[in-house]
């Protein structure tokens, strides 16, 4: 459903009771048009492109650029990594069916594909898109009808309500365990994906790709701390076959991007084969909150 001017988007607005005020923590309603409010005032217009920024204070980080986020939605809707969505998907539909309520939050979601999917899945579930990138949040603000796109930044206490998330998916994207723990419902789940040091192994040299860490599992655990009981983790591993400007695409919209320019990577791209096999090798991790 696409809204009024002067209405909140519906996806949003279903969900504005879960949000509070990224300045006092106060609950959030509708301020008249389209403007959220706090009872203590605290005011926050809600963007023509749908999304609700609630980042607090001037010095959140910037997030995905323009160019990063419309090279993952070349490379998404090309399908490349439906089988992660798939297995992400998955895991949110059997903690569903176990009983959990409550929204599926996605922090760091970027153009929020892999929420959408969820949702796909979880008809009576409503979806949360949290992201710093001004870009990223215009992409997610469509990605579903209800899926509700908010800006914020996932390393400080985020603008939701506690309790209110039956799961949070944190894929590729920063975790901030204490936060996650106070928003998700007792029962909700936790899914975080991470790569494997495999993921992308083809074009990572040619391309000059980032290594991935290969401690990353043992920091993630230290990281969340012990509020999350590990219940279980799967590999997916598939073979993406990448024409020339997918294979561009997947370079351009990973963190690689901040230190290559584009061009550069075309000119790389070009010592490639035209269609290129490529390794993805993802874990999928979920958690119970205890
Ligand atoms: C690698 S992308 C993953 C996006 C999405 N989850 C996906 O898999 O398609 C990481 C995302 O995290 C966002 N991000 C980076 N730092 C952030 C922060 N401090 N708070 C919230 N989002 C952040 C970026 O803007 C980007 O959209
Ligand atoms: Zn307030």
């Amino acid at each position: 459903m696409t809204a009024e001017a002067g209405e909140l988007p519906e996806a949003l607005a279903a969900v504005l009771a879960l949000l509070r005020c990224p300045h006092c923590a106060g609950p959030l309603g509708p301020g008249g048009g389209r403007v959220v409010r706090c009872p203590a005032g605290h005011a926050f217009d809600v963007a023509r492109q749908g999304h609700l920024s609630l980042l607090a204070g001037r010095r959140a980080p910037a997030g995905d650029t323009a160019a990063m986020v419309a090279a993952r939605e070349r490379v998404l809707a090309g399908g490349h990594f439906e089988p992660l969505s798939a297995a992400v998907a998955a895991a949110v539909a059997a903690a569903a069916a176990e009983g959990g309520a409550g929204a599926i939050v996605e922090v760091g979601a970027g153009t929020a594909h892999h929420l959408a999917r969820a949702l796909e899945r979880a008809p009576e579930r409503r979806g949360i898109a949290l992201d710093v990138s001004r870009p990223a949040l215009r992409r997610a603000a469509r990605a579903h009808p209800r899926a509700a796109a908010v800006g914020a930044d996932a390393w400080r206490p985020l603008p939701l309500r506690d309790g209110v998330a039956g799961a949070v998916l944190c894929v590729f994207a920063p975790r901030h365990g204490p936060e996650l723990h106070r928003v998700l419902a007792p029962g909700g789940v936790l899914v975080v994906a991470t790569p494997e040091p495999g993921h992308l192994a083809e074009l990572r040299g040619a391309l000059g790709l980032l290594d991935v860490d290969p401690r990353k599992p043992q920091r993630l655990a230290r990281r969340l701390g012990d509020g999350f009981a590990p219940r279980s983790s799967a590999r997916v591993a598939w073979t993406m076959r990448l024409d020339r400007e997918a294979q561009v695409a997947l370079a351009a919209m990973g963190p690689s991007a901040f230190h290559v320019e584009a061009a550069e990577l075309e000119r790389r791209a070009a010592a490639l084969p035209a269609r290129l096999d490529v390794t993805a090798a993802v874990t999928v991790a979920v958690y119970d909150r205890r």
